[in-house]
């Protein structure tokens, strides 16, 4: 990399960043996505003024809309959303609306028009961000139709596509669209969006990691005895039954968020904090990921479907009850994964890695399970082993970090108990958090591609799942090695048969 280019992301983290003026394009506008989670963002985005001086949106989709009808559909969203629309009307001015036919040629020619005129009226250079929320199976129609109308071409102005996982379905298909997208798009302006690399407390593990000098020389198998990654959703499939049927668990949350939270726990650190050094890193942890043992999956493998049951009072179906789900259907909504790392920091430390819905609480956290004190000078007073320390990450709810360790009981007896030293993520902040979706928005402004996935992070996690899931899809008895678990609970017992830090083995700690 040229000495110039370096300095430029050396400078990246301390001088304060503004994007540049821009227009925001959304494919997908009359959808669920745009008004749900996008307009809200960027509305806040620019009720915080984060947004750049000159900027608009234009909502693309096939529905007839004008641009006023389109304001007033986001203003409902926005509404029943119960937001604080105090900068709303600014805001409106900035909303405008195109129909377009994802397929067709001159609908495109009718954007790039609409587009310039757009850029005249609100002092926008060109510079354009193309946000798909459409179905993936469109994402490559849309990012040709793009390239063949000229749009995706960078001559002054920048031009950024934006996608939502998932990238593919396995690796192939993951290849094919990454073809469709490099047709008019350099990977250096497609931003693979994941949320939870824009959650706060997901960037915080390399700030904990690599910002404090005493955490990292334990941070491998001499001091580290396993970790648990954990991901626990009260939300079943709810109207997504036609994608979920075809993703399952796996696919929906293994191939992304869970393999991205093992890349930031595991990773070595880049020489700078900058995203390609940081995705180097990542890409380098996927490739050291152990094969998963096709031969015997299901010591390292439990996957498990939601029966019917009751979270916080309320009664909820089976999965297979849900509507739009094949009643005998197959798709795990629960798995737990026992992986490992072959490198020299992690050989050996066994990562058991667990997503599911319906579980009994919503709650993403992270455990580091430090070794044993090598040799207990108490065993005979105590009569027992000594419960090793543990570092507890909470991602979400209650965002914090704890370490746990051994502590004398007052009093005259002679025995241990165990106490938390504990960080609240709020706690003395001088600025609020900021939500998952306006901080991957405000970084595609910006065109810093630390929080997106590297298309070769990509099929490495591919490459890594398809046998498995290759394994689980064809094997004769699918359906016997399929386990149940009431919704509610906290998944099927034979999971905490393999995984240790299962809350069963622990359900005071939850
Ligand atoms: C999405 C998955 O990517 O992440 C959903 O498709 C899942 O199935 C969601 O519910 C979980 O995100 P969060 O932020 O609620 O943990």
């Amino acid at each position: 990399m040229p000495p110039e280019k370096q300095d430029q992301e050396v400078n990246r983290s301390i001088v304060p960043r503004m994007p540049d003026d821009c227009a925001i394009v959304i494919f997908g506008a009359s959808g669920d996505l745009t008004g749900r989670k996008l307009v809200p963002a960027l509305y806040h985005l620019f009720a915080g003024k984060a947004t750049p001086e000159h900027f608009y949106i234009c909502g693309a989709a096939r529905s007839e809309l004008s641009d006023e009808d389109f304001r007033a559909k986001m203003r409902g969203a926005m509404e029943e959303a119960g937001e604080d629309l105090a900068a709303w009307d600014g805001f409106a001015a900035c909303l405008h609306y195109q129909s377009v036919v994802y397929d067709d040629g001159k609908s495109y020619a009718a954007l790039a028009g609409r587009l310039d005129a757009l850029d005249g009226d609100h002092r926008v250079p060109g510079n354009r961000i193309f946000e798909c929320a459409i179905p993936p199976t469109l994402y490559a129609t849309v990012a040709v139709k793009l390239a063949e109308a000229g749009l995706s071409r960078e001559e002054h102005s920048w031009r950024r596509v934006v996608v939502e996982k998932p990238f593919g379905r396995d690796l192939a298909s993951s290849r094919e669209l990454n073809r469709a997208i490099g047709q008019g798009f350099a990977e250096h302006q497609v931003f693979r969006i994941d949320h939870y690399l824009a959650k706060e407390t997901v960037q915080n593990i390399m700030m904990f990691r690599f910002a404090n000098a005493i955490f990292e020389p334990l941070w491998n198998r001499n001091y580290i005895e396993q970790v648990s990654i954990l991901s626990a959703e009260t939300l079943g499939v709810e109207h997504r039954a036609g994608y979920y049927k075809k993703a399952g668990v796996l696919r929906d949350m293994f191939q992304n968020h869970m393999m991205q939270l093992l890349a930031l726990v595991a990773a070595e650190p880049p020489s700078l904090f900058a995203a390609d050094r940081v995705r180097d890193e990542k890409t380098k942890l996927f490739r050291s990921l152990r094969p998963f043992p096709t031969h015997e999956l299901y010591d390292y493998l439990i996957l498990a479907q939601y029966e019917a049951g009751e979270i916080d009072g309320q009664e909820y179906p089976a999965y297979r009850a849900e509507p739009g789900v094949d009643p005998s259907s197959l798709t795990p909504t629960y798995a737990t994964m026992k992986v490992f790392v072959d490198n020299w920091r992690w050989q050996g430390v066994p990562f058991y890695i667990t997503s599911g819905k319906r579980l009994a609480q919503k709650l993403t956290r992270i455990e580091i399970i430090f070794r044993e004190v090598p040799h207990s000078l108490f065993r005979q007073v105590l009569g027992e082993d000594i419960i090793a320390n543990r570092l507890v990450l909470n991602i979400q709810p209650n965002e914090g970090i704890t370490l746990y360790f051994q502590a004398k009981q007052p009093g005259a007896e002679v025995d241990l108990r165990t106490v938390g030293l504990h960080f609240e993520y709020q706690d003395g902040a001088v600025r609020k958090g900021i939500k998952a979706y306006e901080k991957a928005l405000a970084e595609v402004m910006l065109g810093d591609q630390m929080l997106f996935w590297r298309q070769d992070g990509v099929e490495l996690c591919w490459a890594f799942l398809d046998p498995v899931l290759e394994a689980c899809e064809s094997c004769g008895d699918r359906a016997d090695r399929l386990h149940r678990y009431r919704a509610g609970s906290w998944g099927p017992h034979d999971a905490a048969k393999m995984w240790p830090g299962h809350p069963y083995n622990h359900l005071e700690r939850y």
